[in-house]
């Protein structure tokens, strides 16, 4: 996989290829994503095939600075706002000037420019416009939408640098324009924003439920609590229990059960905690440590630092000759280490995600 660098001419290059209808890596400040021509099918089929994603998970459509008003999208035929209610217009608007650009992604009554392929036969496109300056760069540039799902492969560890894009998608992919390591380092908030202007959270993420709820003044639902299994599928198609999983078993639990566990298997720790806060029996029964967080993060930076490192806490732990399986800290069990924020259960989402049985 070839490393395309920013500036000029590397973002030239990034257009060209991907108005070529070819695809290509991208970052972004979550993490990064495979991109091609939301508009161009056959880019499209290209995506889900170096993924081995199923059909029926569909892509995020991401978009230039400049785009985000409800008329624009609607006159390139990425949405058609004129499905959605007066009140769920204003909710739409007010969410793009206050969260855009950034880590939120809006699902909003499709237009008719976006393929089945990326809707996987949806009504709904689910729109982002990401903060990442070099996706930024290579998308006003293009004034073309991008489609792009994380760059790993289905149902793994989303990639939040170059390096790990390079080992889920190998030579699957030309190249991958570098942006160095991902900000948030966790995939994008996910609001379905319904005609009757109903506010549902399908993806915790950076941007929080509380936040939405104190801009637009309305109640955010969880896709569980609000709606039937069956319904709650049709929302949020792709969000599987089974998620971002490491090849090896992954456990969740408070660290005093790591001292229960069964010896005879090597255990990696996933710790919230620098190693100098964890006792010596602790780290003696863990062949390798990971921590999400140092010394110097234990204020309010804890939750930022850890999500940013989770994935590649992660990988480093599933790559591990001397790790069998992992054992990963359960963010409930911190007490009151540090004031809860989006991040905080967007953290608690991608583990369990992690931990659940495979299918
Ligand atoms: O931060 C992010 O969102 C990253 C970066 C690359 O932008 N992208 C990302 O994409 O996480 P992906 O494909 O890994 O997750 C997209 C999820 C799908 O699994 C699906 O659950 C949801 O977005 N989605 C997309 N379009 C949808 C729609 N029309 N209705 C409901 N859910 C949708
Ligand atoms: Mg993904």
């Amino acid at each position: 996989m070839k490393i395309i660098s920013g500036g000029f001419l590397g973002i030239q290059k990034c257009a060209q290829i991907l108005k070529s209808g070819e695809v290509l890596a991208i970052p972004t400040e979550t993490v990064y994503g495979l991109a091609g021509v939301a508009f161009d099918a056959e880019a499209v089929a290209k995506i889900f095939a170096a993924k081995d994603r199923p059909s029926f998970d569909p892509l995020i459509v991401h978009i230039p600075s400049g785009w985000g008003s409800l008329r624009k999208l609607d006159e390139l035929g990425i949405t058609r706002s004129a499905l959605l209610s007066d009140a769920a217009k204003t909710i739409a608007e007010r969410l793009f000037q206050n969260f855009w650009p950034g880590p939120l992604t809006i699902i909003l009554p499709r237009g008719s420019k976006i393929p089945d392929l990326v809707t996987s036969g949806l009504e709904t496109v689910g729109v982002r416009m990401p903060r990442h300056a070099l996706a930024q760069d290579l998308l006003r540039t293009l004034q073309l939408p991008l489609a792009a799902p994380s760059a790993n492969r289905f149902g793994r560890i989303s990639p939040t640098s170059s390096a790990a894009v390079s080992k889920e998608l190998g030579d699957r992919v030309s190249a991958v324009l570098e942006g160095g390591p991902c900000e948030v380092g966790l995939e994008s908030t996910i609001l379905h924003v319904a005609p009757d202007a109903t506010l549902t959270l399908l993806r915790p993420g950076e941007i929080s439920r509380e936040q939405i709820e104190s801009l637009t003044g309305q109640p955010v639902a969880l896709p569980d609590s609000s709606l039937k299994a069956r319904s709650s599928a049709e929302l949020a198609p792709g969000m599987l229990a089974s998620h971002y999983a490491p090849r090896k078993g992954l456990r969740l639990g408070p660290l005093s059960a790591l001292a229960e566990l069964d010896l005879s298997k090597r255990w990696g720790l996933l710790s919230f905690r620098p190693s100098s806060a964890l006792s010596l029996e602790l780290r003696n029964r863990a062949s390798r440590v990971e921590s999400l967080t140092t010394e110097a993060e234990q204020n309010q930076e804890f939750w930022p630092a850890a999500a940013r490192r989770l994935f590649s806490a992660l990988r480093a732990l599933d790559e591990c000759d001397e790790v069998e399986a992992i054992f990963a800290e359960d963010p409930r069990t911190l007490g009151d280490a540090s004031v809860a924020t989006g991040l905080t259960s967007a953290i608690l989402d991608r583990l369990t995600r992690a931990a659940a049985p495979r299918t």
